[in-house]
């Protein structure tokens, strides 16, 4: 997994930033003091989810009012759909998000032994 900082940002604030890592949009989001990495584009009809707003532990989309939730994506009740989430660290009051390359997701698959690959 690859760990990518996030500039700019104080982690005790409340945020919606889009990063671009390793070739994805993502939006980190800061919201009632914990850090968040969702996928940005909007599953639904591809809208940018870093312009729409945080309520009830929810990301909601800005144009159908979707919403999908900051600790592990899923769409709410009856939308049937999800966005990626993305794991972050905070050292030193620094934001990282860490994303994984499709090998990487291929390789843990068959757990955590690297022999195979
Ligand atoms: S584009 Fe996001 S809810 Fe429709």
């Amino acid at each position: 997994m690859k760990w990518f900082k996030v500039d700019d940002i104080n982690p005790t604030d409340t945020f919606i930033k889009k990063i671009k890592a390793d070739g994805k949009n993502i939006c980190v989001v800061g919201y009632e003091g914990n850090i968040y990495a969702l996928a940005a584009r909007c599953p639904h009809a591809g809208e940018d989810l870093s312009r729409g707003w945080c309520k009830d532990g929810k990301l909601v989309c800005p144009v159908h009012r979707f919403s999908y939730s900051l600790e592990n994506g899923r769409g709410s009740t009856g939308q049937g759909d999800y966005v990626r989430t993305y794991p972050v660290k905070i050292s030193n009051g620094n934001i990282s998000v860490g994303v994984s390359s499709f090998w990487q997701k291929i390789k843990g698959l068959f757990g955590p032994d690297d022999s195979l690959f």
